[in-house]
């Protein structure tokens, strides 16, 4: 392992058509085996709150709680990218945003904050580009707003849906984005976005013609007591944590994951 992981890189890599892996992890040990087995990104997401704490939803996380498990990644790790999740109502006003995006880079040592945005916030992300924050646009299924939903089911499966997804990419790359991330898309959306935009289009349940895949570590570990249709358990083909890792980067690689 050389040459430390950068945003920079992860656009050079869609340009040459290379994927990427992205996993969460939340502590120390795992982030040290994500990075040995060659994982690009790790996301200190705020499924946290569903897999760690125990909660039902995402939305009971808190600012300091992502610090708090962030500052355990980054004592591990050197090369790996570190994105870091704004929770639930800590961007919702743009002065509240930009304290709670600099707390994530100063505090938890973000190099990328993701956020569950839609179109409205195109004014906060060209604000924090513009002020040096890497920012990951959240499309498609938006777990904080459950309550809102009343499901986590598939987003953009009608066509006036599908088409705010993707006129919300480009207008959010447009704005400074500098990775979109799309949940639970018909496959034929993500595509399509992935080709419409020139920032790198990260995928979880939204097929595979997109340029990265994200899953929740514990799902590729089958520890979360239930694997979404879409995930994989790794570890039944591996015989180690660092094997099962290891399978999942390299299938994301060579385009195994997710089948068609
Ligand atoms: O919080 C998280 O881990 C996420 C991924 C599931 C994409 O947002």
């Amino acid at each position: 392992m050389s040459q430390p992981i950068t945003v920079k890189l992860l656009q050079d890599k869609k340009s040459r058509g290379e994927k990427f892996s992205v996993l969460t992890a939340y502590d120390a040990s795992i982030a040290r085996l994500c990075e040995k087995a060659g994982v690009d990104v790790i996301l200190v997401g705020d499924s946290l709150g569903m897999v760690i704490q125990g909660h039902d939803t995402t939305v009971p996380v808190t600012m300091d709680d992502i610090i708090y498990h962030a500052k355990c990644v980054a004592r591990a790790t050197t090369h790996v990218v570190k994105m870091l999740d704004m929770p639930f109502m800590s961007f919702a006003y743009p002065s509240q945003a930009i304290d709670n995006a600099a707390r994530l880079m100063q505090e938890g040592y973000a190099e990328v904050i993701k956020l569950e945005s839609g179109a409205h916030q195109s004014e906060l992300i060209s604000d924090l580009s513009l002020n040096g924050v890497p920012v990951c646009a959240h499309l498609g299924l938006t777990p904080q707003t459950i309550h809102k939903l009343g499901s986590y089911g598939k987003r953009g499966k009608d066509s006036a849906e599908a088409k705010k997804i993707l006129s919300d990419a480009e207008k959010l790359e447009k704005a400074g984005a500098d990775l979109i991330l799309l949940e639970c898309v018909p496959a034929a959306l993500a595509k399509q976005v992935t080709r419409s935009v020139s920032v790198p289009v990260i995928g979880i349940g939204a097929g595979r013609d997109v340029d990265a895949q994200v899953l929740v570590i514990y799902d590729i570990l089958g520890a979360s007591g239930y694997i979404p249709s879409f995930a994989k358990n790794f570890l039944t083909q591996a015989d180690s944590i660092e094997g099962a890792i290891r399978l999942y980067v390299e299938s994301v690689k060579n385009g195994s994951f997710p089948e068609a």
